[in-house]
C-alpha cells in the first residue's frame, strides 16, 4: 500500500474507532484527566483506572499499553505529551516521541491499525500548525520502516485541528 493510503486524517470522537489501538493524550499520573483522556476513561469504564493504578505513571515523551475494556479497540496506548512552554524546552522532540513510541509499543504488540489524538493541542497548549507537522512526519517515518502497522488515522475534534492536519498532510506526505 502506498503511504498516502496509510495514513488518513479524520474528524470525529476517538472513542468510537474500531481501531485495534487507540491513543490517549494522557498526563504523568496515567489516572485520568480532562480532554481525550477523560473521554476515553468515560468510554472504556472504571476497569481502565485499575489497570492504569498498576503502571506508575508515563514519563512525558513515553508510552504505555492497557487493555480498552468496554471500548471497541483492543488496546489503548497512553502517551504523555509536552506542556508548551514557548519551544525551547524540548517540546518538538517529547512531541516527536510520544508518536514514535506509540507507535513502536503497538508494533510490538502486533496492532495492525491505531488511531490517534492530536498529542498537546488541547489543555496542554501546543501550537496545532506546529504539533500537526510532527505528528505527520513520525507517522510517515515509522511507517516507512515497519509493516505491522498497516494504517494510522488522526482524528481530530474540531475543524482548526482538522484543517490543520489537513494542509500539512501533502508538504509531508511529498517529501
Ligand atoms: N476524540 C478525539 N479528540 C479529542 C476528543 C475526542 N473524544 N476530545 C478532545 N479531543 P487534550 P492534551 C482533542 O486537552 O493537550 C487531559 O486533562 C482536543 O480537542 O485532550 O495532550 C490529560 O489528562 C485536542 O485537539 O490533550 C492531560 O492532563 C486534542 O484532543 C492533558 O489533558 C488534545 O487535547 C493533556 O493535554
Amino acid at each position: 500500500m502506498k503511504i498516502s493510503e496509510r495514513i488518513e486524517i479524520i474528524k470525529g470522537d476517538i472513542t468510537t474507532l474500531r481501531t485495534d489501538a487507540i491513543v490517549n493524550a494522557a498526563n504523568n499520573s496515567l489516572l485520568g484527566g480532562g480532554g481525550v483522556d477523560g473521554a476515553i476513561h468515560r468510554a472504556a469504564g472504571p476497569d481502565l483506572l485499575a489497570e492504569c493504578r498498576k503502571l506508575k505513571g508515563c514519563p512525558t515523551g513515553a508510552a504505555k499499553i492497557t487493555g480498552a475494556y468496554s471500548l471497541q479497540a483492543k488496546y489503548i496506548i497512553h502517551t504523555v505529551g509536552p506542556v508548551w512552554r514557548g519551544g525551547q524546552h524540548g517540546e518538538p522532540q517529547l512531541l516527536a516521541g510520544c508518536y514514535s513510541n506509540s507507535l513502536r509499543i503497538a508494533a510490538e504488540n502486533g496492532v495492525r491499525t491505531i488511531a490517534f489524538p492530536s498529542v498537546s493541542t488541547g489543555v496542554y497548549g501546543y501550537p496545532v500548525e506546529k504539533a500537526s507537522m510532527i505528528a505527520l512526519r513520525e507517522i510517515k517515518a515509522f511507517l516507512d520502516l515497519n509493516s505491522t502497522v498497516e494504517k494510522v488515522t488522526v482524528v481530530c475534534f474540531d475543524e482548526v485541528t482538522y484543517s490543520a492536519y489537513k494542509r500539512n498532510y501533502p508538504v509531508i506526505i511529498n517529501q
